[in-house]
């Protein structure tokens, strides 16, 4: 048997930025990937994979969610592993804000993570194992000026892993929080549409940089990984140093 062939696992957000790099890799280690994504078409650079199964989805919603988790568990068998992924804001200042902006960021990056996870574990825990990752954000652990109603989302996500890590700490089920700092993806370049806010942050970076979509695979598969069954509840930042959290 392929390396981790019985180990299938939902990416969210996998088809565009730091998701996609997460998918490349965990295909290229031999896992199933379900992309659970608005739009997959980003998917089609990887052309024909037998272990890739994309569904245009939107985790906002349980039943559409509950029916792709269902097609994927069929095609493959029970999910081993979430990467809670799949995220969106847009930069204002929260005096500015109203509440169907708040509601929609709310709705996508905490709603979203909420609807994934609580179908998939259901599986995890009949069967005693599995891996939740979820990509947070650092503007969750130290905030993050215009981004006031998306820290507060992954802010949740970061308690809501360590809430769950209690919950299932006596199973063979971990989950844990990846920090990303300022990375220069779609969703980066839809917020800094002058390049200002780049060559500020290059500056503030100790590392002189910002994150690449590939900084971030190989801390997700470690986490998957046997090596990491007993890290639960833990959150880690990925930011060249913009963030030292003790
Ligand atoms: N880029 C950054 O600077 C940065 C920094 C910190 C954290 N993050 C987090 O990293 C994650 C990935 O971000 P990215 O920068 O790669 O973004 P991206 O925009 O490149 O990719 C996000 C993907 O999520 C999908 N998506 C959005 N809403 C969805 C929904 N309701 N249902 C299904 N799919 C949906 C989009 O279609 C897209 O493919 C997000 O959770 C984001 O909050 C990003």
């Amino acid at each position: 048997m392929e390396r981790n062939s019985d180990r299938p696992v939902i990416v969210t957000g996998g088809a565009s930025g730091i998701g996609f790099a997460i998918v490349e890799r965990l295909l290229a280690q031999g896992y199933p990937v379900a992309v659970f994504d608005l739009n997959c078409a980003g998917l089609q650079i990887l052309g024909d994979n037998s272990s890739l199964h994309p569904f245009e989805v939107d985790i906002t919603e349980y039943d559409s969610v509950a029916r792709v988790v269902a097609e994927f568990e069929t095609a493959t068998g029970p999910v081993y592993g979430l990467i809670n992924n799949a995220g969106w804001d847009s930069a204002k200042l929260f005096i500015k804000t109203e509440i169907d902006f708040w509601r929609k960021v709310i709705e996508i990056n905490l709603y979203g993570p909420l609807n994934v996870t609580h179908l998939a574990l259901k599986r995890m825990a009949e069967l005693d194992r599995g891996r939740v990752i979820s990509i947070a954000s650092d503007a969750g652990r130290v905030g993050s000026s215009g981004e006031a109603v998306y820290s507060a989302t992954k802010g949740g996500i970061i308690a809501l892993m360590k809430t769950l890590a209690r919950e299932h700490a006596r199973q063979d089920i971990t989950f844990n929080s990846i920090c990303p700092g300022p990375t220069d993806t779609p969703l980066f370049a839809a917020i800094d549409k002058t390049g200002r806010l780049n060559e500020r942050l290059r500056r503030a970076i100790p590392k002189q940089r910002l994150g690449r979509p590939d900084d971030y695979p190989g801390l997700v598969a470690f986490f998957l990984s046997d090596d990491a069954s007993f890290i639960t509840g833990q959150t880690i930042s990925v930011s060249g140093g913009l963030t030292m959290s003790g």
